[in-house]
């Protein structure tokens, strides 16, 4: 029999379990709406004119506010934070956020999902930091299908020369992220398999997803992860790794040593159940799930001088009531007219 009063010292460093038993582990951190990339998939060019109305700088957290917010949510039990966008590295002066975010306590992973276009400037600032991890994007390894994945605002040179820098910084092995998009870009993936086979950087194909409510989605432009998983195995054949619940990625490695890829089916095979993800948009609402409509809004709580204690009750609670499985229900919510998104790039996937 525990003490009780050890019991509730144990208690007080998680947050309980949310509706469905999911404990909370990991915080995304998005520091600033605005991406210098218009992905189809994500931010398509036609929805976002010049006159776009994004967050302005005063709507968005300061440093002292997110790092506040991290606290609270590490005292709660999270262990890992990714910071995300829009793009991240348009934050000025991230580094200084890092360096925050690094010194707490508690803190076993501190990660960054960029579009790499800006990495070369600031991989090292931000490993020296601490940053632990990056990920970065690559939807194709032909430079013309590369540019068009990015709206026309990227290039693979760029992409490329951001590799370069986050390997030079120290940041390898890196995650490589590709949506796959039927008849846009899935006839490159052998390409880019081939790219990056035996380099130890580590690809991993994400199913096109109806995030938002802007970028046109139908289930026919989803390349089931399965079916790249044949077409990869036919040329380099694979084999399964043991699957980890809490990830969102199914594992597969080369038969011959090259290394191994990751594929994020999250239409064909959701992995709510798993889910330990909160997200935190630049202006400060908390999401608990990439599909919720509206987020639980921490800046007014902080503006209005709330105590550390009442932000981490109010964290507790929020997600001891959470019951979001939306990838899982995704057919029945459709159906039922359930369209409304919060954008990908305010939130950060
Ligand atoms: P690790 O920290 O290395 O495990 O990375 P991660 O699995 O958190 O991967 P990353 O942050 O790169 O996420 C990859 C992509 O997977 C995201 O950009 C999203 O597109 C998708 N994704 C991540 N988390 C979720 C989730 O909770 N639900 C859904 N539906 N998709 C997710
Ligand atoms: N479907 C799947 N992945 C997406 N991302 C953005 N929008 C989508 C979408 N509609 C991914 C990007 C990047 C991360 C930030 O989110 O590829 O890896
Ligand atoms: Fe920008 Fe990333 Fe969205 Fe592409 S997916 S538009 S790089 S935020
Ligand atoms: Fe988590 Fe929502 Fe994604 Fe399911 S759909 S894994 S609940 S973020």
């Amino acid at each position: 029999m525990m003490r009780p009063e050890v019991q509730g010292t144990l208690q007080a460093r998680s947050a309980p379990p949310d509706a469905l038993g999911r404990v909370l582990s990991d915080l995304r951190i998005s520091v600033i709406d605005r991406c210098n990339f218009r992905c189809p998939y994500c931010m398509p060019e036609e929805a976002y004119p010049a006159d776009h109305a994004f967050q302005r700088a005063r709507e968005r957290l300061g440093f002292e506010e997110i790092e506040r917010i991290a606290r609270a949510f590490v005292s709660l039990g999270v262990r890992k934070l990714r910071l995300t966008g829009g793009e991240p590295l348009l934050r000025r002066d991230l580094p200084d956020l890092v360096a925050r975010l690094a010194a707490i306590e508690g803190v076993e992973d501190l990660a960054l999902t960029s579009n790499g276009a800006l990495l070369p400037k600031f991989a090292r600032p931000l490993r020296e930091a601490g940053l632990r991890r990056v990920t970065l994007s690559m939807d194709s390894v032909d430079p013309d299908i590369f540019r068009r994945m990015s709206g026309g605002r990227g290039e693979l040179a760029d992409a490329e020369a951001a590799i370069a820098a986050a390997e030079r910084a120290g940041f390898g092995p890196l995650k490589i992220n590709c949506v796959v998009m039927r008849g846009v870009n899935d006839d490159g993936i052998l390409d880019l398999v081939a790219r990056f086979r035996g380099s130890g950087h580590v690809v991993r194909f994400i199913e096109y997803m109806d995030v938002g409510t802007v970028n046109r989605w139908r289930d026919d432009r989803v390349v089931p992860g399965a079916e790249l998983v044949q077409r990869i195995d036919a040329r380099w054949p694979l084999e399964a790794m043991p699957r980890d619940r809490m990830s969102t990625s199914r594992r597969w490695r080369f038969r011959d040593g090259a290394g191994e890829l990751g594929f994020i089916n999250s239409v064909t095979e959701p992995f709510c159940g798993g889910c330990t993800r909160a997200r935190l948009s630049a202006d400060g609402k908390l999401y608990t799930c990439l599909f919720a409509h509206a987020g639980h809004d921490l800046r007014a709580l902080l503006r209005a001088g709330e105590s550390d204690a009442a932000l981490r009750a109010t964290v507790a609670g929020i997600w001891s009531h959470r019951g979001d499985r939306y990838s899982e229900r995704r057919a029945e919510l459709r159906a039922a007219g359930v369209l409304e998104h919060v954008e990908m790039y305010r939130i950060g996937g």
